[in-house]
């Protein structure tokens, strides 16, 4: 039986030992579905995963890993890539999902509005938030919004670095969607960002505007595959009711 949303948290601790025991691979495609449905923003999915099982490339990915204990006895990996080149399809899949949605005969005002709404924000906005050229026209736009901002309050984030920020936010939501999933079903994870990431892009052939957002460790724990207790600082020193 799967554990509760707050067993699995419980449950989940970073795993640098793997039993030698083989994992099943739907079940891990299964929590990558699971990974998909993490919330992003303006739901574009700037997101790709990659599930690691051949033996072969996961020998390549332990080394591209520097050869970390999380990577060496993982029985299976996952590569979470943060796609945010990939704006402009993502962004013409929302309109198409719009415009089958609204594709009736009876909209309502309401639905007119909403419409009008989501194709512009689609067709109009995402294309002036994202699009750039070497970030110059990222600091252009930030410039302009910092000004703007003296008068009213405005959305900043609009500078090549930032655009990055967004695209990874997004991808670690959906990395820690896939690590809760496992660990409620028994599985054990452990994320990593120390690697060569150059060389990671490598092995799985992908595109320069590809970014590996985390490269994840999987497999069932070993008895002593968890490095110690739970280290976290005091609850109230990053807890604050205002
Ligand atoms: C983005 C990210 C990158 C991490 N990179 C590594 C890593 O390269 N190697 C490693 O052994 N652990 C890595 N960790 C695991 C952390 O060290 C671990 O989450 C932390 O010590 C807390 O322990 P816990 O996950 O067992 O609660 C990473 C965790 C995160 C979220």
């Amino acid at each position: 039986m799967e554990k509760t949303v707050s067993e699995a948290i419980a449950y989940r601790r970073s795993t640098r030992k793997y039993k030698d025991e083989p994992i099943d691979t739907q079940k891990v495609k299964h929590c990558l579905v699971n990974a998909s449905l993490a919330p992003t923003s303006s739901n574009l999915q700037l997101w790709e995963f990659y599930h690691i099982t051949k033996q072969e490339t996961l020998i390549k990915l332990t080394k591209a890993c520097l050869d970390q204990n999380a990577a060496k006895t993982a029985q299976q990996m996952v590569v979470v890539v943060a796609r945010k080149d990939l704006w402009r399809k993502r962004a013409k899949a929302n309109i198409e999902f719009f415009k089958k949605s609204y594709d009736k005969a009876d909209l309502t005002e309401e639905d007119l509005i909403r419409k009008k709404m989501v194709m512009d924000y689609y067709g109009k906005l995402i294309p002036t938030l994202y699009f750039d050229f070497l970030g110059i026209l990222g600091f252009i736009k930030y410039l302009f919004l910092q000004i703007v901002g003296l008068f009213r309050p405005i959305y900043r984030q609009s500078r090549l670095s930032d655009m990055r920020i967004v695209a990874h936010k997004s991808a670690a939501l959906a990395a820690e969607n896939f690590m809760i999933s496992m660990a409620a079903i028994g599985y054990d994870t452990c994320a990593m960002e120390g690697s060569d990431t150059l060389m990671v892009k490598r092995i799985l052939g992908l595109p320069y505007g590809a970014e590996i957002n985390m490269v994840i460790g999987c497999g069932i724990r070993a008895e002593n595959g968890v490095y110690g207790a739970r280290f976290r600082v005091p609850f109230d020193e990053v807890y604050f009711e205002k």
